[in-house]
């Protein structure tokens, strides 16, 4: 039976570990020079993009490339989505092409999972809506296990716009599971209510919530998904949450400053701490690459397990 990755909430910590394992070989391969391998070869690979994407788009058709398969992009402009035609009858068309997985990003939660059992291909989430956004968290966990050795007992501060991130809740379940201590910052208002109930500690002060972190990971304050002002203005959200030199020094000091990106500059982050040694965004992508290559190579052969 095909496996989808829908998100870490469904994962155990062992199938977790089973794909950053496999990701360490992948990077091998993707930093080796001829970036090629036979895992993929007479497989399709389509992504499915209902919303914007550099990133998660390009890293899962780059993946696919590197590992023969053969890989194409549709996103909602430009595909006869712009027509009318349904969610469910496009996957399905996709899916009558002999596709064996499916990448998908769409703007409401849970779309995946309404794909899922209608289709023979493995679906993956490439986001859903303010839902799990499951292989930016691999990927974050990729890099902190690769520049820390362990997730166990890492303090991980989350700070930004909580409310409307699927990287948080991915990133949460994730986290957890492997045993790392979650703390979130943000406005009040951008702090959903009840997160406490997923292990976490919550605070509304930016120094409460990254001190003695060893991970400190920005959010980019979604304006596009709020509808009506939240905090004040962008400038005054910098003012109290956004994290500089001054304020990341309230972490040890050898603390990793990750963001899933994009940033944006000046608002989550400094330039100068984006562009500073603690940064490690740059490595987060790279590590992106690794981390889809190792899970579509799993589900091509079953599964995580
Ligand atoms: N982190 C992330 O999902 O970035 P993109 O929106 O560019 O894919």
């Amino acid at each position: 039976m095909k496996q989808d990755l829908l998100g870490l909430k469904d994962l155990s910590a062992e199938e977790i570990k089973n794909i950053l394992e496999t990701a360490k070989s992948m990077k091998v391969v993707l930093t080796s020079p001829s970036k090629k391998t036979p895992h993929l070869q007479g497989k399709t690979v389509v992504n499915l993009f209902y919303e914007n994407s550099t990133r998660t788009r390009l890293s899962f058709e780059l993946a696919a490339k590197y590992m023969s398969a053969n890989a194409a992009n549709i996103s909602s402009s430009g595909s006869s989505v712009a027509k009318g035609e349904t969610l469910i009858d496009t996957a399905e068309t996709i899916n009558a092409m002999g596709t064996d997985i499916l990448v998908m990003r769409h703007d409401m939660s849970g779309a995946p999972h309404l794909i899922a059992p209608l289709v023979d291909a493995s679906v993956i989430n490439a986001g859903d809506g303010m839902n799990e956004h499951p292989t930016q968290a691999l990927l974050d966990m990729f890099t902190m296990l690769e520049k820390k050795g362990s997730i166990e007992g890492l303090k991980v501060a989350i700070v930004g716009d909580i409310t409307h991130s699927r990287v948080v809740r991915s990133n949460i379940y994730g986290l957890k599971k492997l045993g790392a201590e979650v703390t979130v910052g943000g406005p009040a208002t951008l702090v959903p209510q009840g997160i406490e109930q997923m292990g976490v500690k919550v605070f509304t002060t930016v120094h409460e919530a990254i001190v003695g972190a060893d991970v400190v990971m920005g959010l980019r304050i979604q304006l596009e998904r709020q509808k009506k002002g939240l905090f004040p203005s962008v400038r005054e959200y910098n003012r109290f949450f956004g994290i500089d030199e001054t304020r990341l020094k309230f972490a040890k000091p050898d603390a990793l400053l990750m963001h899933p990106g994009p940033v944006n500059r000046g608002v989550e982050f400094s330039s100068s701490v984006i562009d500073g040694p603690q940064s490690v965004i740059n490595e987060q992508v790279t590590n992106g690459v690794a981390v889809r290559m190792a899970v579509m190579y799993l589900l091509s052969r079953g599964g995580f397990k």
